[in-house]
């Protein structure tokens, strides 16, 4: 079993190559459109499509040849469905069918999150069914009980910005590029801990929700205190830092209690935090739960992880999208996509 994956939900083309039979990756490539977006401080979905256009057949083209197959040998092509940007989706939705029709096999459009959620098996330690995935984007920050492919029970998540969305927006407010997250932690290594306290939005509510849009606030009031030099940007930057870790962490541990779960799956490009990371084992190794993260290259978005929750799908006899149809999902529930 040979399936091609695509994804084109935001600024990243991803393709990708996975041998189901051998249970692993044959080849990957990767476009992002960061450098382009930079100019503009942020992503402007019109020329994200337009470049997914560009990048998507050169990329499907090179992986195919760094694996030596052909288009004949594929069993299948993945594509991301959704959720994301509809124009964006749509370049990938129209090369999925496309090549798929073409070659009379299956086209199957995966939800992202699916990607993300199954990303940790690309990697050498494997969760094993029922885990429960801390998923933590720019778009999407859940907790969600996987009791097994296309087994998806949301335990809680945020009620207004994403983690990712928030890191980026303070990353904004401190005079950062886009995208915010990994220039915001880069900054944060040189803050000193404990000089500003931000608050813990929802860490004692009890439930397993979150609430990242109120720290931004708290960040722009600091910030319009701190002079441009470095090292106040650098301390308001680890205050940040740290709240959002604590409340990732205490809201993961709460859900590892309440589910009985002995593993926690990371995913997401914030999953690509050194310190959440660092938090996420020190805390998993006192309360005896593990924690799985995908290869680091694999964190963000990528065609990777399409090709791997298509293949799953089909080894586990949930079709794709043949049902569906040409559609995209700009909106699209985890949970509902069972
Ligand atoms: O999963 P992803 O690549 O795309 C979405 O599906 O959203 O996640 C991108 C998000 C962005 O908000 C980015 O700022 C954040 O992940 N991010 C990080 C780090 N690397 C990426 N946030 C915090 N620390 C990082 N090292
Ligand atoms: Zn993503």
């Amino acid at each position: 079993m040979l399936v091609l994956g695509v994804e084109t939900s935001c600024d990243e083309t991803g393709v990708a190559l996975y041998d189901g039979a051998a249970g692993r990756l044959l080849a990957q490539a990767l476009h992002s459109q960061v450098e382009m977006h930079e100019a503009y401080g942020g992503i402007v979905p019109e020329l994200a499509s337009r470049d997914h256009v560009r990048r998507i057949v050169p990329l499907a083209r090179l992986v195919l040849a760094q694996a030596g197959k052909t288009p004949g040998d594929l069993t299948a092509v993945a594509y991301t469905q959704g959720p994301g940007l509809a124009g964006a989706l749509l370049v990938g939705a129209a090369f999925g069918h496309g090549l798929a029709a073409a070659l009379g096999v299956p086209a199957i459009g995966i939800h992202h999150l699916e990607g993300h959620l199954v990303s940790p098996l690309l990697g050498a330690a494997r969760p094993e069914f029922p885990f429960v995935a801390l998923l933590a984007s720019g778009g999407h920050t859940q907790l969600m009980r996987v009791a097994g492919v296309g087994d998806y029970q949301l335990l809680g998540e945020t009620h207004d910005d994403a983690a990712g969305e928030a890191f980026d927006k303070t990353a904004t407010l401190l005079g950062l590029g886009y995208p915010g997250g990994p220039a915001l932690a880069a900054l944060a290594e040189r803050g000193r801990p404990g000089l500003h306290r931000l608050p813990r939005p929802m860490i004692a509510s009890g439930d397993l929700d979150f609430s990242f849009s109120g720290l931004k606030t708290a960040v722009a009031t600091l910030a319009r205190g701190a002079a441009r030099d470095e090292q106040p940007r650098a301390d308001i930057a680890r205050a940040f830092e740290d709240a959002v870790v604590d409340v990732l962490v205490a809201k993961s541990a709460l859900a590892m209690e309440r589910t009985g779960c002995t593993q926690l799956v990371v995913a997401g490009g914030v999953g690509a935090n050194r310190r959440l990371r660092a938090a996420l084992d020190a805390r998993g190794g006192a309360s005896g739960f593990d924690v799985l993260y995908p290869p680091p290259e694999l964190c963000t978005d990528n065609g990777a992880m399409i090709a791997l929750a298509a293949t799953l799908r089909l080894q586990a006899g949930l079709g794709g999208d043949a049902e569906r149809g040409f559609t995209v999902r700009p909106r699209w529930d985890l949970a509902a996509a069972g």
